[in-house]
This record gives C-alpha cells, sequence and structure tokens, in this order.
C-alpha cells in the first residue's frame, strides 16, 4: 500500500473534435503517469468525455442529430486521439456509461440525505459555453451582448426552478482545508486566486436544470436534470467503481493523487468538487493542478474561437513523440504558452535530431565499429567518468521531487543539460584516438552507453517510442524500465550483446 498513483485528465466535452489544448492536458497527464510508473507505483491514470448538459445538446440540434449518437461519434474521435497521442490510459470514461449513471445517481441521493440540497428557484446569468453560471459582477457588455469577463462567452438570463446545494455552509470548511493541505491547489498563483474567491463570501449554487432534458435525472424528482458539472466531476469516482467504497479500485485509488486541468475549469475542481465531496463524507483529491492555455496569437486556443491547430494534422507531418516532447518542454509548465511551427521544427532539429538522435547514433556506430557490437569492460572509471555519471544520483531526489510538485520545467531542464553534457564527454574524450589504448577506449564507450541508458530513461516518460527505440538497444523493454536503476553506474553487462538502433528523428529542411 502507499504505492499507488490515481491521476485524472479532465473529461472533455465532445461538441466538436479534439484540439490541440486537449491534446496538451492529456500528454501532461501522460508524462506524469509513465514517470510514476517508472518509479514503481501502481498507476491508474483516466482520461475521457463529458457528454450531458445543454451545450451537448445544442451542438447536437446544430447537426441534426440525436445527443446520443452525436455523442458516440465524437467520443470516438477523443478515444482514437488518445492512442494517436500514446497515452497510457487505463480506462476511458463515458459519462452516459451506466457505471457513471449510477454512480452520480447515488452521489445525488448522498447529497440529498445529508440535507445539503434543497428546492427553490435560480434567477440569473448562465454561459452554455462554459457550462457555468455567473454572478453579476462577473459579467460584462460588449458589442451589445453580455459575456463572462474570465471566459469571454456569451451568458443568457436563466429563470427556472432548481435544486441548490448549501455551498455557502462550507466556506470555512474549504478555507480550513486549504490551510492544511497548502499544496492541494498549484501552482500557487492560481491557489490565491481560489482562496480569495472563496474568502469573497461563497453562494448556495443551483445544481438541477428544468428546461432541458439531456443529463441525468435527478433521483427524487424525474422534471430534473443533475447539472453538468456535479455530474461530470463524479466521473472520477465512478471510474473506480464508486459508490462500492469497497471496490479494490476505490479502496487503491481514492483520493486520487493529481487532477490535472487547465485553469479554465480551476473553481470547478478546486471549490465545487471538495466541497460537494466533503458534503458526502469523501475524502477531497490530494491535488489539483491548473495548468496554463496554449495561445493561438494573444488568444486561447478553443472550438469556440475557431483559431485551433490541429494536433492530427501536426502528428501526420511531424510524428508524435517530436509534438509530446515541444508541449512538455517549451510550454513553461502552469503558464501560457504560444506555440508555432518554427519553435517545433526547432525542437525537432537541435533538441531531437542534434543532442539525444546523435548521441545515440554516433556512440552506438563507433562502438559498433570497434566493441564487435558488444558491452564493452570497465578498466576503471576516471574523474571524469564518475563526473558524468553520477549526476544521476546526486539528483535522483531532485528529480523525483521535481515530478511530485509538477515542476515540468526543471525534470526537462536536468534532461537537456546532461544531454549537452553527454555528448560534451564524448567528444573531449576522444575515444577515437585512444585505439592504443584499449582499456581506456572501452571503458569511455561502456560510459556512453551508461548514459544512453540513463537519459533514455528520464525521456521515456516525454518520448515514449523514441526512448524505447534507445532502450531496445539494451534489450531492456517497456516493463522493465526503472527509474530507480539512474543511480546504477554498471548496469550494463560486459560482452552482452547490443541491438541496432534505427534512425531516432528526422531533421526537418526549412521550406515553407
Ligand atoms: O471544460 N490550452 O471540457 P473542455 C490548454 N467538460 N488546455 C486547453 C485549451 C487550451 N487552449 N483548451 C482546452 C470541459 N484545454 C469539461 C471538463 S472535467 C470534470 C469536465 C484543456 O472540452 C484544458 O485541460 O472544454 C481545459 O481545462 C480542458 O481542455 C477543457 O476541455
Ligand atoms: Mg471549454
Amino acid at each position: 500500500m502507499g504505492k499507488n498513483y490515481y491521476i485524472t485528465t479532465p473529461i472533455y466535452y465532445p461538441s466538436a473534435k479534439p484540439h490541440m489544448g486537449h491534446a496538451y492536458s492529456s500528454i501532461l497527464a501522460d508524462f506524469f503517469a509513465r514517470f510514476k510508473r517508472i518509479q514503481g507505483f501502481n498507476v491508474f491514470f483516466l482520461t475521457g468525455t463529458d457528454e450531458h448538459g445543454q451545450k451537448i445538446q445544442r451542438a447536437a440540434k446544430e447537426k441534426n442529430k440525436d445527443p446520443q449518437s452525436f455523442c458516440d461519434e465524437i467520443s470516438e474521435n477523443f478515444r482514437k486521439l488518445s492512442k494517436t497521442l500514446n497515452l497510457s490510459n487505463n480506462d476511458f470514461i463515458r459519462t452516459t456509461e451506466s457505471r457513471h449513471l449510477k454512480s452520480a445517481s447515488h452521489l445525488w441521493d448522498k447529497l440529498e440525505n445529508n440535507k445539503e440540497i434543497y428546492l427553490s428557484k435560480y434567477s440569473g446569468w448562465y454561459s452554455v459555453s462554459d457550462e457555468a453560471f455567473y454572478a453579476e459582477n462577473e459579467i460584462q457588455e460588449l458589442d451589445g451582448k453580455k459575456i463572462a469577463t474570465n471566459s469571454g462567452s456569451e451568458v443568457e438570463w436563466v429563470e427556472e426552478e432548481s435544486y441548490f446545494f448549501r455551498l455557502s455552509k462550507w466556506e470555512k470548511p474549504l478555507l480550513d482545508f486549504y490551510k492544511k493541505n497548502p499544496k492541494f491547489i498549484l501552482p500557487e498563483s492560481r491557489k490565491n486566486e481560489v482562496i480569495s474567491f472563496v474568502k469573497s463570501g461563497l453562494k448556495d449554487l443551483s445544481v438541477s436544470r428544468k428546461s432541458f432534458s439531456w443529463g441525468i435525472k435527478v433521483p427524487s424528482n424525474n422534471d430534473h436534470v443533475i447539472y453538468v458539472w456535479l455530474d461530470a466531476l463524479t466521473n472520477y469516482i465512478s471510474a473506480l467503481n464508486y459508490p462500492n467504497q469497497n471496490d479494490i479500485l476505490y479502496k487503491n485509488f481514492w483520493p486520487a493523487d493529481l487532477h490535472l486541468i487547465g485553469k479554465d475549469i480551476l473553481r470547478f475542481h478546486a471549490v465545487y468538487w471538495p466541497a460537494f465531496l466533503l458534503a458526502s463524507n469523501i475524502a477531497p483529491p490530494k491535488r489539483v493542478y491548473g495548468h496554463g492555455w496554449i495561445l493561438s496569437g494573444d488568444e486561447k486556443m478553443s472550438k469556440s474561437k475557431g483559431n485551433i491547430l490541429d494536433p492530427i494534422e501536426v502528428i501526420d507531418k511531424y510524428g508524435i513523440d517530436p509534438l509530446r516532447y515541444y508541449l512538455i518542454k517549451e510550454v513553461s509548465f502552469g503558464n501560457d504558452g504560444n506555440i508555432s511551427k518554427e519553435k517545433l521544427e526547432n525542437c525537432i532539429n537541435s533538441d531531437l535530431a542534434n543532442n539525444y538522435g546523435n548521441l545515440c547514433q554516433r556512440v552506438i556506430s563507433f562502438i559498433e565499429k570497434n566493441s564487435s557490437f558488444k558491452v564493452p569492460k570497465i578498466d576503471k572509471f576516471s574523474e571524469d567518468d564518475l563526473n558524468v555519471l553520477n549526476k544521476f544520483q546526486q539528483n535522483y531526489k531532485n528529480l523525483i521531487s521535481y515530478i511530485d510538485n509538477q515542476n515540468v520545467n526543471s525534470y526537462v531542464s536536468f534532461i537537456v543539460d546532461n544531454l549537452f553534457a553527454a555528448n560534451k564527454y564524448f567528444n573531449d574524450q576522444e575515444p577515437w584516438k585512444k585505439k592504443s589504448d584499449l582499456k581506456r577506449l572501452n571503458t569511455i564507450n561502456y560510459v556512453s552507453l551508461e548514459l544512453i541508458r540513463k537519459l533514455s530513461i528520464l525521456l521515456y516518460p516525454i518520448i515514449p517510442s523514441s526512448a524505447l527505440k534507445s532502450l531496445n538497444i539494451f534489450g531492456i523493454k517497456e516493463n522493465e524500465i526503472d527509474f530507480n536503476s539512474i543511480v546504477n553506474n554498471e548496469s550494463l553487462i560486459p560482452n552482452s550483446k547490443l541491438l541496432k538502433i534505427g534512425i531516432l528523428f528526422k531533421k526537418v529542411e526549412n521550406n515553407d
């Protein structure tokens, strides 16, 4: 026990095809999931689609489809995308599945039994695009239209009978919870936003709708459907077979270690979700991380703005690992990031092809010529050798802490610095000039191979299939990759056969 790790992406609205922002969240979640697996954790990684509500009902209507078959079709695109992105998710949940209906209805009953819900009337602003209620001070007028200031999406006036959740009651407990769990919300800057929102006073939250039908019916009153966010958030426990709290999945994985989301939906995850859970006597998740936006120009890339970059087109042209590497390295995690074709191509050429690809290629082909393609014998390590090798054990704890604090940039910087160091080591040692000192030549080759092994292990969560190609030189299979082995400087067995490596990355010509 204690070696389990549960990570989730948001469940995406299948209102249109997936875009780069969705790919971004999913790739980052996969990065963390893969790292924790090679660290030795039993990982459960969940993604899926959020299929109820007015937004989906309207999108289906526009296409003249019934909402269910509309969702079936688009949800399938998201499922396919998760394959294309090489996600290692353990499950893919859809909120129209019966396991989820059962779970969400049960949570509702629990809230109602706990007297956390009452019937009243809602009148106020609603954004269908955000599926969110907004207070008067959160909206403004632009070109004669009322919009939500934060998201920029249009709001409409809603007046209907509605059930309310006693959110106001949870103001103090939430503030206490944030205090006791200072890393519940990250990054720090976002945490402060959330806390001041809660401190400014929470109003009871409308949690049902009566004017449309595409949703999960309120169990005690079938005229209402459950508010889509209460429905959607529950996915994180329905996938663990809630309400069966004795289920092995639930026991192992709840509370979640990390809900990775975009900053646009932080309030739902960091305020409403823990309040719903506390009110149902369920432990809140351990962390919610709200990352920044992928921008197109200065604007958030989004379906409703029509400025999206299609991840599939990018992958068709450059491959999945370059896109993964680029999004993980070049967007400063937690902040907004502008992405461009030029920067992506530069990443491929300089980091992947020149730095990593080149290291693997030249070391391997040199060994093929000089050590008959076997792991050479070590004589003894020199000070230079130990300097490059020991960086890994010296930083072993740091690397884990980078991951556990979602400090993606420091993790990547360590790799990039050490790729440079490995290339420099090979250059400076000049093994090609050591043909009369075979003991030294062999040791240099051995050290270089160890560096490739260690760096490929660290790169695996970022660029899994390319790193696997490199690890295959040593016959290391995916389920054998062990992060803990980066501290070992003598893991390769002398005289064991090496396997060939294909081209890892092709340089991109700057042709347009
Ligand atoms: O909000 N940059 O679904 P959604 C970075 N169904 N990330 C982006 C992005 C961008 N430009 N655009 C979208 C929903 N994302 C709800 C979630 S969870 C219980 C329910 C990512 O399809 C980011 O993670 O609008 C954001 O939070 C999510 O997609 C929103 O996806
Ligand atoms: Mg959205």
